[in-house]
């Protein structure tokens, strides 16, 4: 445009000048053989003082359309930023509201635990209330009886604070990276689904070296963890499966990354979603037994540290393998 502009602006100037030196020429050749040239040059000047009026007005008339399409750009570009700024703050809210679900459900998931780890233990003490009511009746109740009444109910209190202890690690609002190793993260969260998973005969066999550290938030990778495991586990109900077992082997890659595979016989992922299973809001539960949030929260958390986590189906079930880089472990991590 500006181009074009130039170039017109050179072309007036170029055919003034021309026709200047072409009326100072006639004006010379007439004055020096005497010939009378007024009328052509009176005519010149009032044609070149035409074409340079219409040239002039056809330039106004474009800087000004020019001007207008700078001014409508101007608005576009203004409402263009409005409507990416409003874009970016409703994906922020909606990451966030994201976000808030999965840690909802990661809440229920362990609520879940945390009751069916106080059942046992709850229905033992109230058996042995009921007893010791009526061994007293029947003249049973002696001191060696109130200490073993004690041993016993002591136990099953310990079990019952020992959960909730794991339960708290699991939620204390710490945001802060720790390095860890990962065979205590393993430990603990097997520690918490126990109960459950002896009560739905689920078999984990762990093949985990010691001194392997990661640095990351260590409940976000329990979390991680339970949310595969617990997978295992209702596929295991969903699908009936007889000889339930679920094997977490890990091993070093390149001595700069950890492989954790979680491996179980629960029959697969279905073929319709395995390709969209990290994906929010991607269930085959029914509503109030799955979110579809597990998986993508914990690719979030992987991604988060660097992580990957991959899934594959098995001739009788599915691996899921998280990859992480490693660290090395602190004087008195990998012996807590
Ligand atoms: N080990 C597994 N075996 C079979 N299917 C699985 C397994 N893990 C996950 N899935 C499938 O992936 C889906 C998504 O899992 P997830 O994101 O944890 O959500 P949710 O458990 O709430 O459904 C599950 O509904 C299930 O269909
Ligand atoms: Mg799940």
């Amino acid at each position: 445009m500006i181009f074009m502009d130039i170039k017109k602006g050179m072309m007036v100037r170029t055919l003034l000048m021309v026709l200047i030196i072409v009326v100072v020429s006639l004006n010379i050749v007439s004055f020096y053989y005497q010939i009378d040239t007024h009328v052509p040059s009176i005519f010149i000047l009032a044609l070149v003082s035409l074409a340079a009026l219409y040239i002039n007005s056809r330039l106004k008339k474009e800087i000004e359309a020019k001007k207008s399409i700078e001014f409508e750009l101007k608005g576009l570009n203004e409402s263009l930023e409005v409507k990416i700024e409003k874009e970016l703050k409703a994906r922020e809210e909606q990451d966030r509201a994201l976000e808030q679900q999965a840690k909802m459900a990661a809440m229920g998931e362990m609520m879940d635990a945390v009751a069916h780890q106080w059942k046992q233990p709850l229905n033992a003490i109230t058996m042995y209330e009921t007893l010791l009511k009526s061994d007293f009746k029947d003249g049973l109740v002696d001191q060696a009886y109130i200490d073993r009444f004690l041993d016993d109910t002591t136990l099953q209190i310990n079990h019952m604070v020992n959960t909730l202890d794991e339960f708290r690690a699991f939620f204390r609002p710490n945001q802060h990276e720790e390095i860890f190793a990962i065979n205590d993260s393993i430990a603990s969260v097997l520690r918490l689904v126990k109960d459950e998973f002896l009560k739905h005969h689920v078999t984990v066999k762990l093949d985990i070296p010691e001194d392997i550290c990661l640095e990351a938030n260590e409940n976000e990778i329990k979390h991680l963890i339970l949310n595969i495991i617990n997978n295992s586990k209702d596929a295991f109900n969903e699908r009936n499966i007889s000889k339930r077992l679920i094997t977490i082997s890990a091993k070093l890659e390149f001595d700069t990354h950890l492989s954790i595979a979680f491996s179980d016989n629960a029959g697969g992922i279905p073929k319709e979603i395995i390709q969209e299973i990290f994906k929010p809001n991607v269930t085959t539960k029914a509503a109030d037994k799955g979110t579809g949030i597990g998986l993508y929260m914990s690719m979030q958390i992987a991604n988060k540290y660097h992580g990957e986590l991959k899934v594959t189906n098995t001739k009788d079930g599915a691996t899921f393998t998280l990859t992480m880089p490693i660290v090395k472990c602190n004087r008195f991590t990998a012996q807590r």
